[in-house]
Protein backbone atom coordinates (compact mmCIF):
# COMPACT_ATOMS: atom_id res chain seq x y z
CA UNK A 1 0.00 0.00 0.00
CA UNK A 2 2.87 2.31 1.20
CA UNK A 3 4.21 1.60 -2.17
CA UNK A 4 1.63 2.35 -4.22
CA UNK A 5 1.58 6.22 -2.61
CA UNK A 6 4.69 6.18 -3.07
CA UNK A 7 5.13 5.54 -6.69
CA UNK A 8 1.58 7.14 -6.98
CA UNK A 9 2.93 10.20 -5.86
CA UNK A 10 5.91 10.75 -7.54
CA UNK A 11 3.69 10.12 -10.73
CA UNK A 12 2.30 13.67 -9.56
CA UNK A 13 4.47 15.46 -8.19
CA UNK A 14 6.89 15.00 -11.30
CA UNK A 15 3.59 16.07 -13.54
CA UNK A 16 2.79 19.02 -11.47
CA UNK A 17 6.42 20.24 -12.44
CA UNK A 18 5.08 20.52 -16.17
CA UNK A 19 1.38 21.84 -15.66
CA UNK A 20 0.44 25.49 -15.99
CA UNK A 21 -0.44 27.48 -13.18
CA UNK A 22 -4.53 26.96 -13.81
CA UNK A 23 -3.55 22.93 -13.65
CA UNK A 24 -1.83 23.61 -10.51
CA UNK A 25 -4.67 23.39 -8.21
CA UNK A 26 -5.28 19.63 -9.36
CA UNK A 27 -2.26 18.70 -8.61
CA UNK A 28 -2.79 20.00 -4.83
CA UNK A 29 -5.99 18.16 -4.54
CA UNK A 30 -4.69 15.18 -5.46
CA UNK A 31 -1.44 15.57 -2.52
CA UNK A 32 -4.55 16.96 -0.53
CA UNK A 33 -5.79 13.39 -1.01
CA UNK A 34 -3.13 11.37 -0.51
CA UNK A 35 -2.34 12.92 2.57
CA UNK A 36 -5.52 11.74 4.09
CA UNK A 37 -5.22 8.32 2.64
CA UNK A 38 -1.73 7.77 3.59
CA UNK A 39 -0.97 10.51 5.36
CA UNK A 40 2.78 9.20 7.09
CA UNK A 41 4.12 7.92 3.77
CA UNK A 42 3.22 10.36 1.40
CA UNK A 43 4.16 13.11 3.84
CA UNK A 44 7.97 13.28 3.02
CA UNK A 45 7.99 12.98 -0.45
CA UNK A 46 5.14 16.21 -0.84
CA UNK A 47 7.31 17.62 1.56
CA UNK A 48 10.02 18.30 -1.08
CA UNK A 49 7.62 18.70 -3.86
CA UNK A 50 8.85 21.48 -5.77
CA UNK A 51 6.55 24.43 -7.25
CA UNK A 52 7.74 25.72 -10.62
CA UNK A 53 6.37 29.75 -10.59
CA UNK A 54 7.47 30.39 -13.79
CA UNK A 55 5.62 27.91 -16.21
CA UNK A 56 5.27 30.24 -19.21
CA UNK A 57 7.10 27.56 -21.53
CA UNK A 58 7.65 29.74 -24.71
CA UNK A 59 9.74 31.92 -22.45
CA UNK A 60 11.70 28.53 -21.73
CA UNK A 61 12.17 27.53 -25.12
CA UNK A 62 13.59 30.94 -25.82
CA UNK A 63 16.09 30.83 -23.02
CA UNK A 64 17.33 27.44 -23.95
CA UNK A 65 17.81 29.53 -27.43
CA UNK A 66 20.31 31.71 -26.03
CA UNK A 67 22.17 29.04 -24.71
CA UNK A 68 20.93 29.47 -20.84
CA UNK A 69 20.27 26.20 -20.30
CA UNK A 70 23.80 25.32 -19.62
CA UNK A 71 22.85 27.62 -16.47
CA UNK A 72 20.93 25.23 -14.99
CA UNK A 73 22.26 25.06 -11.09
CA UNK A 74 21.57 28.84 -11.31
CA UNK A 75 19.37 31.32 -12.11
CA UNK A 76 20.27 34.52 -13.07
CA UNK A 77 19.23 37.68 -12.38
CA UNK A 78 17.58 39.27 -14.78
CA UNK A 79 17.60 42.85 -13.39
CA UNK A 80 19.14 45.60 -15.35
CA UNK A 81 21.74 46.46 -13.07
CA UNK A 82 21.57 50.15 -13.52
CA UNK A 83 21.65 50.97 -9.95
CA UNK A 84 24.64 48.97 -9.28
CA UNK A 85 26.44 50.74 -12.16
CA UNK A 86 26.80 53.85 -11.02
CA UNK A 87 28.45 52.76 -8.56
CA UNK A 88 31.73 52.56 -10.51
CA UNK A 89 32.33 56.43 -9.78
CA UNK A 90 32.64 55.65 -6.11
CA UNK A 91 35.94 53.69 -6.59
CA UNK A 92 39.45 55.45 -6.07
CA UNK A 93 42.81 54.39 -7.17
CA UNK A 94 44.65 55.60 -5.10
CA UNK A 95 46.66 53.28 -2.99
CA UNK A 96 46.48 56.01 -0.01
CA UNK A 97 42.92 55.36 0.45
CA UNK A 98 42.54 51.66 -0.46
CA UNK A 99 41.36 50.96 2.72
CA UNK A 100 38.69 53.10 3.08
CA UNK A 101 37.83 52.27 -0.37
CA UNK A 102 34.06 51.80 -0.64
CA UNK A 103 32.73 48.27 -0.28
CA UNK A 104 30.59 47.67 -3.62
CA UNK A 105 27.39 45.95 -2.58
CA UNK A 106 26.98 42.42 -3.94
CA UNK A 107 23.04 42.10 -5.69
CA UNK A 108 21.57 44.64 -3.89
CA UNK A 109 18.79 45.23 -5.93
CA UNK A 110 17.89 41.22 -5.59
CA UNK A 111 18.08 41.65 -1.71
CA UNK A 112 15.80 45.06 -1.82
CA UNK A 113 13.44 42.75 -4.24
CA UNK A 114 13.48 39.82 -1.62
CA UNK A 115 12.31 42.48 0.94
CA UNK A 116 9.97 44.15 -1.02
CA UNK A 117 6.52 45.26 -0.21
CA UNK A 118 5.28 41.93 -1.92
CA UNK A 119 6.89 39.63 1.56
CA UNK A 120 5.55 40.54 4.71
CA UNK A 121 6.05 44.10 5.89
CA UNK A 122 9.62 44.51 7.57
CA UNK A 123 8.52 45.83 11.11
CA UNK A 124 12.09 44.21 12.63
CA UNK A 125 15.32 43.76 10.56
CA UNK A 126 18.47 42.38 10.87
CA UNK A 127 21.42 42.68 9.09
CA UNK A 128 24.05 39.82 10.49
CA UNK A 129 27.42 41.05 8.38
CA UNK A 130 26.86 44.56 8.91
CA UNK A 131 30.32 45.60 6.71
CA UNK A 132 30.35 49.37 5.89
CA UNK A 133 26.51 49.16 5.52
CA UNK A 134 26.34 48.98 1.86
CA UNK A 135 22.83 46.55 1.78
CA UNK A 136 21.13 48.20 5.42
CA UNK A 137 21.74 52.17 4.23
CA UNK A 138 24.06 54.47 2.37
CA UNK A 139 23.60 58.03 1.21
CA UNK A 140 24.44 57.90 -2.54
CA UNK A 141 22.02 58.39 -5.02
CA UNK A 142 21.91 54.58 -6.09
CA UNK A 143 21.44 53.61 -2.51
CA UNK A 144 18.51 55.59 -1.99
CA UNK A 145 16.06 52.80 -1.88
CA UNK A 146 18.01 50.62 0.50
CA UNK A 147 16.74 48.64 3.36
CA UNK A 148 15.97 51.30 5.84
CA UNK A 149 14.81 54.26 3.56
CA UNK A 150 12.69 52.00 1.58
CA UNK A 151 10.29 50.82 4.22
CA UNK A 152 9.18 53.08 6.19
CA UNK A 153 7.24 50.61 8.19
CA UNK A 154 10.39 49.41 10.14
CA UNK A 155 11.00 50.10 13.15
CA UNK A 156 13.71 48.22 14.60
CA UNK A 157 16.98 48.01 12.63
CA UNK A 158 19.59 45.09 14.20
CA UNK A 159 23.14 45.06 12.51
CA UNK A 160 25.84 42.81 13.49
CA UNK A 161 29.67 42.45 12.78
CA UNK A 162 32.34 41.36 14.29
CA UNK A 163 34.72 43.76 12.85
CA UNK A 164 34.71 46.68 15.09
CA UNK A 165 36.45 49.22 11.89
CA UNK A 166 33.25 47.99 10.12
CA UNK A 167 30.90 48.93 12.91
CA UNK A 168 32.27 52.06 13.70
CA UNK A 169 31.58 52.87 9.66
CA UNK A 170 28.51 51.49 9.58
CA UNK A 171 26.94 53.31 12.57
CA UNK A 172 27.54 57.00 11.16
CA UNK A 173 25.87 55.89 8.22
CA UNK A 174 22.78 54.16 9.94
CA UNK A 175 22.73 57.34 12.27
CA UNK A 176 22.14 59.72 9.33
CA UNK A 177 19.94 57.45 7.77
CA UNK A 178 17.36 56.95 10.88
CA UNK A 179 17.45 60.65 11.25
CA UNK A 180 15.18 61.31 8.20
CA UNK A 181 13.73 58.00 8.72
CA UNK A 182 9.69 58.38 8.88
CA UNK A 183 8.77 55.87 11.35
CA UNK A 184 8.45 57.79 14.98
CA UNK A 185 9.74 55.00 16.89
CA UNK A 186 12.32 53.67 14.38
CA UNK A 187 15.50 52.44 16.33
CA UNK A 188 18.15 50.80 14.80
CA UNK A 189 21.02 48.70 17.06
CA UNK A 190 24.14 47.71 16.35
CA UNK A 191 26.59 45.23 17.95
CA UNK A 192 29.91 44.04 17.51
CA UNK A 193 28.59 40.27 17.58
CA UNK A 194 28.88 37.07 16.11
CA UNK A 195 26.20 36.46 14.55
CA UNK A 196 26.41 32.92 15.71
CA UNK A 197 25.11 34.29 18.74
CA UNK A 198 21.89 35.66 17.06
CA UNK A 199 19.30 34.04 19.43
CA UNK A 200 21.05 35.41 22.65
CA UNK A 201 21.17 38.60 21.10
CA UNK A 202 17.88 39.00 19.95
CA UNK A 203 16.58 37.26 23.43
CA UNK A 204 17.62 40.50 24.82
CA UNK A 205 15.80 42.93 22.72
CA UNK A 206 12.29 44.38 23.55
CA UNK A 207 9.39 43.77 21.37
CA UNK A 208 10.59 41.06 18.70
CA UNK A 209 9.33 38.09 21.11
CA UNK A 210 7.71 37.02 18.13
CA UNK A 211 10.70 36.88 15.72
CA UNK A 212 12.04 39.29 12.92
CA UNK A 213 10.62 39.95 9.88
CA UNK A 214 13.91 39.91 7.63
CA UNK A 215 17.09 38.61 8.19
CA UNK A 216 20.39 39.29 5.72
CA UNK A 217 23.73 37.81 5.32
CA UNK A 218 25.97 38.88 3.39
CA UNK A 219 29.13 36.19 4.04
CA UNK A 220 32.70 36.64 3.22
CA UNK A 221 34.86 39.78 3.63
CA UNK A 222 34.36 42.99 2.99
CA UNK A 223 37.11 44.92 0.23
CA UNK A 224 37.87 47.45 3.07
CA UNK A 225 38.82 44.21 4.42
CA UNK A 226 40.62 42.72 1.63
CA UNK A 227 42.47 46.09 0.99
CA UNK A 228 43.96 46.34 4.19
CA UNK A 229 46.95 44.69 4.04
CA UNK A 230 47.55 44.76 7.86
CA UNK A 231 44.60 42.13 8.04
CA UNK A 232 46.49 39.41 6.12
CA UNK A 233 43.53 38.86 3.74
CA UNK A 234 45.25 39.97 0.57
CA UNK A 235 47.36 37.61 -1.71
CA UNK A 236 48.69 40.53 -4.01
CA UNK A 237 49.83 43.11 -0.75
CA UNK A 238 52.43 42.18 1.66
CA UNK A 239 51.51 41.77 5.18
CA UNK A 240 51.55 39.81 8.74
CA UNK A 241 49.47 36.68 8.67
CA UNK A 242 46.47 37.34 10.32
CA UNK A 243 43.39 36.63 8.50
CA UNK A 244 41.26 37.02 11.72
CA UNK A 245 37.61 39.12 10.69
CA UNK A 246 37.36 39.69 14.61
CA UNK A 247 40.89 41.49 16.02
CA UNK A 248 39.94 40.11 19.60
CA UNK A 249 39.90 36.11 18.53
CA UNK A 250 43.21 34.16 19.64
CA UNK A 251 43.92 32.39 16.06
CA UNK A 252 45.66 33.91 13.29
CA UNK A 253 46.78 31.98 10.06
CA UNK A 254 50.13 32.58 10.87
CA UNK A 255 49.50 30.00 14.10
CA UNK A 256 48.30 27.68 11.63
CA UNK A 257 51.26 27.46 9.42
CA UNK A 258 53.65 27.54 11.66
CA UNK A 259 52.34 25.06 14.78
CA UNK A 260 49.55 22.90 14.12
CA UNK A 261 49.92 19.19 13.29
CA UNK A 262 51.46 18.49 9.43
CA UNK A 263 48.27 16.51 9.03
CA UNK A 264 45.85 19.43 9.51
CA UNK A 265 47.28 22.16 7.63
CA UNK A 266 47.00 19.58 4.78
CA UNK A 267 43.68 18.98 5.83
CA UNK A 268 42.75 22.33 5.71
CA UNK A 269 44.24 23.09 2.54
CA UNK A 270 42.28 20.26 0.96
CA UNK A 271 38.89 20.87 2.50
CA UNK A 272 38.72 24.52 2.62
CA UNK A 273 40.47 24.99 -0.31
CA UNK A 274 39.82 22.53 -2.24
CA UNK A 275 43.44 22.44 -3.68
CA UNK A 276 45.01 19.43 -5.68
CA UNK A 277 48.54 19.89 -4.86
CA UNK A 278 47.76 20.42 -0.99
CA UNK A 279 50.02 18.05 0.01
CA UNK A 280 53.30 19.11 -1.90
CA UNK A 281 51.90 22.66 -0.05
CA UNK A 282 51.65 20.79 3.31
CA UNK A 283 55.46 19.46 2.89
CA UNK A 284 56.75 23.01 2.07
CA UNK A 285 55.01 24.82 4.63
CA UNK A 286 56.00 22.27 7.48
CA UNK A 287 59.80 22.50 5.76
CA UNK A 288 59.46 26.30 6.38
CA UNK A 289 59.20 25.80 10.30
CA UNK A 290 62.62 24.79 10.54
CA UNK A 291 63.81 28.11 8.53
CA UNK A 292 61.86 29.99 11.34
CA UNK A 293 58.15 29.69 10.01
CA UNK A 294 55.85 31.86 7.90
CA UNK A 295 55.38 35.07 9.20
CA UNK A 296 54.07 37.55 6.36
CA UNK A 297 51.63 36.85 3.60
CA UNK A 298 54.60 37.59 1.45
CA UNK A 299 56.68 34.96 2.72
CA UNK A 300 53.58 32.33 2.34
CA UNK A 301 53.24 33.31 -1.33
CA UNK A 302 56.95 32.40 -1.82
CA UNK A 303 56.22 29.31 -0.88
CA UNK A 304 53.38 28.73 -2.93
CA UNK A 305 54.92 29.96 -6.39
CA UNK A 306 57.83 27.58 -5.46
CA UNK A 307 55.14 24.74 -5.14
CA UNK A 308 53.47 25.92 -8.01
CA UNK A 309 55.07 23.97 -11.81
CA UNK A 310 55.46 27.11 -14.61
CA UNK A 311 53.79 24.95 -16.82
CA UNK A 312 50.76 25.07 -14.55
CA UNK A 313 49.10 28.16 -15.96
CA UNK A 314 51.92 31.17 -15.36
CA UNK A 315 51.28 33.91 -13.40
CA UNK A 316 47.48 32.67 -13.29
CA UNK A 317 48.76 29.27 -11.88
CA UNK A 318 50.20 30.41 -8.63
CA UNK A 319 47.91 33.36 -8.26
CA UNK A 320 44.67 30.80 -8.35
CA UNK A 321 46.56 28.55 -6.05
CA UNK A 322 47.33 31.50 -3.60
CA UNK A 323 43.73 32.44 -3.66
CA UNK A 324 43.10 28.83 -2.81
CA UNK A 325 45.48 28.96 0.20
CA UNK A 326 44.52 32.02 1.56
CA UNK A 327 40.68 31.05 1.41
CA UNK A 328 41.26 27.44 3.20
CA UNK A 329 42.96 29.44 6.00
CA UNK A 330 41.11 32.12 6.13
CA UNK A 331 37.85 29.75 6.79
CA UNK A 332 40.27 27.77 9.04
CA UNK A 333 40.92 30.77 11.47
CA UNK A 334 37.45 32.26 11.52
CA UNK A 335 35.86 28.71 11.51
CA UNK A 336 33.38 30.04 9.09
CA UNK A 337 31.90 27.05 7.95
CA UNK A 338 30.61 25.43 11.18
CA UNK A 339 29.72 29.13 12.21
CA UNK A 340 27.30 29.39 8.86
CA UNK A 341 25.51 25.74 9.72
CA UNK A 342 25.22 26.54 13.42
CA UNK A 343 24.14 30.23 12.41
CA UNK A 344 21.64 29.22 9.10
CA UNK A 345 19.07 27.42 12.06
CA UNK A 346 19.25 30.00 14.25
CA UNK A 347 18.48 32.22 11.99
CA UNK A 348 15.42 30.70 11.18
CA UNK A 349 14.99 29.82 14.71
CA UNK A 350 14.54 33.52 14.83
CA UNK A 351 12.11 34.62 12.04
CA UNK A 352 8.50 35.80 12.63
CA UNK A 353 6.02 33.12 10.73
CA UNK A 354 6.32 34.65 6.86
CA UNK A 355 9.51 36.33 7.61
CA UNK A 356 12.49 35.69 5.01
CA UNK A 357 16.09 34.84 5.66
CA UNK A 358 18.28 35.84 2.48
CA UNK A 359 22.47 34.28 2.69
CA UNK A 360 24.82 35.84 -0.42
CA UNK A 361 27.47 32.97 -0.43
CA UNK A 362 31.11 33.60 -2.19
CA UNK A 363 32.50 30.14 -2.63
CA UNK A 364 30.28 26.85 -3.24
CA UNK A 365 31.86 25.14 0.42
CA UNK A 366 29.36 27.86 1.91
CA UNK A 367 26.36 27.89 -1.26
CA UNK A 368 26.62 23.73 -0.17
CA UNK A 369 26.03 24.60 3.11
CA UNK A 370 23.39 27.05 2.75
CA UNK A 371 21.30 24.59 0.26
CA UNK A 372 21.72 21.59 2.66
CA UNK A 373 20.56 23.90 5.47
CA UNK A 374 17.99 24.88 4.23
CA UNK A 375 16.07 21.71 2.85
CA UNK A 376 16.84 20.59 6.57
CA UNK A 377 15.39 23.03 8.15
CA UNK A 378 12.14 23.01 6.03
CA UNK A 379 12.12 19.33 6.19
CA UNK A 380 12.72 19.18 10.17
CA UNK A 381 8.96 18.32 11.56
CA UNK A 382 10.34 19.32 15.07
CA UNK A 383 11.29 22.63 14.12
CA UNK A 384 7.99 25.06 14.61
CA UNK A 385 5.86 22.26 12.48
CA UNK A 386 3.07 23.52 10.48
CA UNK A 387 0.19 21.64 10.52
CA UNK A 388 -2.15 23.24 8.81
CA UNK A 389 -1.50 22.65 4.95
CA UNK A 390 -3.78 25.16 3.85
CA UNK A 391 -1.30 27.97 4.96
CA UNK A 392 1.35 26.60 2.62
CA UNK A 393 -1.27 26.00 -0.24
CA UNK A 394 -2.43 29.73 0.11
CA UNK A 395 1.08 31.50 -0.86
CA UNK A 396 0.98 33.31 -3.83
CA UNK A 397 4.49 34.01 -5.13
CA UNK A 398 3.26 35.30 -8.90
CA UNK A 399 3.72 38.70 -7.94
CA UNK A 400 7.04 38.85 -7.03
CA UNK A 401 9.13 38.21 -10.64
CA UNK A 402 12.23 37.01 -9.09
CA UNK A 403 10.90 33.97 -7.45
CA UNK A 404 11.05 31.25 -10.05
CA UNK A 405 10.67 28.36 -8.38
CA UNK A 406 10.53 26.92 -4.59
CA UNK A 407 10.87 24.06 -2.47
CA UNK A 408 8.00 23.72 -0.25
CA UNK A 409 9.03 22.41 2.87
CA UNK A 410 6.27 21.99 6.52
CA UNK A 411 8.57 24.84 8.18
CA UNK A 412 9.04 26.82 5.60
CA UNK A 413 9.77 27.86 1.76
CA UNK A 414 13.14 27.92 -0.24
CA UNK A 415 12.39 30.84 -2.42
CA UNK A 416 15.14 30.01 -4.75
CA UNK A 417 15.34 26.35 -5.52
CA UNK A 418 18.32 27.57 -7.64
CA UNK A 419 20.36 30.24 -6.22
CA UNK A 420 20.03 33.64 -8.08
CA UNK A 421 23.25 35.11 -8.98
CA UNK A 422 24.42 38.60 -10.42
CA UNK A 423 23.27 39.89 -13.73
CA UNK A 424 26.02 39.86 -15.76
CA UNK A 425 26.03 43.38 -16.44
CA UNK A 426 26.52 43.44 -12.28
CA UNK A 427 29.60 41.07 -12.84
CA UNK A 428 31.33 42.83 -15.46
CA UNK A 429 31.68 45.79 -13.34
CA UNK A 430 32.57 44.51 -9.90
CA UNK A 431 34.47 41.40 -10.35
CA UNK A 432 34.00 40.03 -6.21
CA UNK A 433 30.30 39.49 -7.45
CA UNK A 434 31.51 36.75 -10.04
CA UNK A 435 31.12 33.77 -7.27
CA UNK A 436 27.97 35.24 -5.72
CA UNK A 437 25.12 32.93 -5.35
CA UNK A 438 21.84 34.13 -3.68
CA UNK A 439 19.41 31.88 -1.51
CA UNK A 440 16.61 32.85 0.55
CA UNK A 441 13.78 30.90 2.56
CA UNK A 442 10.71 32.08 4.12
CA UNK A 443 9.15 30.71 7.31
CA UNK A 444 5.26 29.58 7.35
C1 LIG B 1 30.76 41.01 2.62
S1 LIG B 1 30.93 41.93 4.05
C2 LIG B 1 29.37 42.67 4.26
C3 LIG B 1 29.20 43.87 3.46
C4 LIG B 1 27.92 44.63 3.69
N1 LIG B 1 26.77 43.81 3.50
C5 LIG B 1 27.93 45.81 2.77
O1 LIG B 1 27.23 45.75 1.75
O2 LIG B 1 28.63 46.74 3.05
C6 LIG B 1 30.90 40.75 5.30
C7 LIG B 1 30.99 41.33 6.68
O3 LIG B 1 30.60 40.31 7.57
C8 LIG B 1 31.44 40.31 8.68
N2 LIG B 1 31.42 38.96 9.23
C9 LIG B 1 31.99 37.86 8.71
N3 LIG B 1 31.74 36.80 9.50
C10 LIG B 1 30.98 37.24 10.51
C11 LIG B 1 30.37 36.61 11.64
N4 LIG B 1 30.51 35.30 11.86
N5 LIG B 1 29.62 37.37 12.47
C12 LIG B 1 29.46 38.70 12.24
N6 LIG B 1 30.02 39.35 11.20
C13 LIG B 1 30.75 38.62 10.34
C14 LIG B 1 32.78 40.75 8.16
O4 LIG B 1 33.54 41.33 9.19
C15 LIG B 1 32.38 41.75 7.08
O5 LIG B 1 32.37 43.06 7.58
Amino acid sequence: MAAIAKHTMRMMLTASLSLPVSSRSASLSAKRFLYNQYPTKSRALVRFSCRSVTTDTSKKKKEKEKGTAKEKRRTRSLRSGEEEDSSSSSFTTSTSVMMQQSHVPVMLGEVLDVFSSHSKPLSAFVDCTLGAAGHASELEKWFLGQIIQSHPELKLFIGMDVDPLALRMSRSRITAVSHSHPHPNFQALTFLKNFRHIKSLLAQVDHISSGVDGILMDLGMSSMQVNNPDRGFSVLANGPLDMRMDPQASLKAEDILNSWPDSEVGRILRDYGEERNWRLLQNKIVQARLLGGLHSTGELVDVIRSATPGTRGGRQGWIKTATRVFQALRIAVNDELKTLEDSLFACFDCLAPGGRLAVISFHSLEDRIVKQAFLKIISEEGRDSVKDQSKVEGKNYQKESWIRQTIQGWNGTILTKRPITPSEKEESFNRRSRSAKLRVIEKL
